[in-house]
């Protein structure tokens, strides 16, 4: 088994992990006993881009639990409902395995699928009136710009389900050529991102069309802006995670689309991310 764990991970990881345990724990407790303790929410989680269980740190033998098993182990309400998505065919019969032998099968479910795709049939089913008594806790994980903004708007679409993503900066430093228009085809990766060219105002409007100076912060605000458009809030940590040495920049992004529990989830969001920027400067140290 340790043989075939994944070794895409690193000091990264560990933020990244430690961010989504958090957010999984807290939501859990906020939602425990609402709206009644007698008439409660069925609390759902989806992991859009699942992995398969476990990941082996980088430049490390350490194994930890991924996020899907992170969010089988929640501390004070457990999920009552687990969607585990992923492309790879053998992540999702690893995770069948591992689901089936914790004995959790009766409420986690395994699919062998594009996120693009499942993510909008679970959401407009969220957001139907079936959906009504469910709260749910995204997790969008992808290795580089894999997610399609209309997944996004999915999500948002629904008011009953916080997002919790991982902005990935280096894949999108690398479709943001410098010195000149990106190729067609990271633009059309790119419209594909933001759901429109509006990636656009990061260059220089003249002949030259030379990315603008202030990089990172700048691409991070331009997605940001965009999800500003359709949740009822969004927390920005307005701080990078990972290293570019390692090729593992990144940032994490809340949106909360729940307008009357927007305050709530928010509180919770920015709680996490004070406690990931702790967890970053302890690892600095180390
Ligand atoms: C960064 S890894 C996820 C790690 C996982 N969250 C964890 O903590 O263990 C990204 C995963 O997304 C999957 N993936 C890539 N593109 C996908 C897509 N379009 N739909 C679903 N899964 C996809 C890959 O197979 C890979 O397992």
């Amino acid at each position: 088994m340790a043989n075939e764990v994944s070794r895409y991970g690193s000091g990264a990881t560990v933020e990244k992990l430690d961010a989504h345990r958090r957010y999984a724990d807290a939501f859990t407790r906020a939602l425990r006993d609402r709206p009644r303790k007698d008439d409660r929410f069925t609390l759902q989680y989806v992991d859009a881009f699942a992995g398969e269980g476990f990941v082996r740190l980088r430049n490390s033998s350490e194994i930890v639990p991924g996020s899907a098993l992170q969010a089988l182990d929640t501390i004070d309400r457990p999920f009552d409902r687990l969607l585990f998505i992923d492309r790879d065919l053998k992540n999702c019969e690893r995770l069948e395995q591992i689901v089936a032998e914790r004995h959790d099968g009766h409420r986690t479910a395994v699919r062998n699928a594009d996120a693009n795709e499942e993510i909008p049939a679970f959401c407009s089913w969220l957001g139907s009136r079936h959906g009504r008594m469910v709260r749910a806790f995204v997790f969008v994980d992808p290795f580089a710009m894999e997610v399609d903004w209309t997944t996004i708007e999915a999500i948002a679409a629904t008011k009953r389900a916080d997002l919790l993503m991982l902005f990935p900066l280096m894949s999108l430093r690398r479709n943001l050529k410098r010195d000149g228009w990106p190729t067609l085809e990271h633009q059309t990766a790119l419209n594909r991102f933001f759901g429109d060219d509006s990636w656009r105002i990061l260059y220089s409007t003249g002949g030259d069309s030379v990315i603008r100076e202030g990089g990172d912060r700048e691409i991070v605000e331009a997605y940001a802006g965009r999800m500003k458009g359709i949740f009822a809030e969004v927390v920005d940590p307005q701080r990078t995670l990972g290293s570019a040495e390692d090729g593992s920049l990144f940032t994490l992004v809340f949106g909360a689309s729940n307008p009357g529990a927007a305050d709530l989830a928010v509180r919770i969001a920015r709680g996490v991310f004070d406690a990931a920027s702790g967890l970053q400067r302890r690892m600095r140290l180390d």
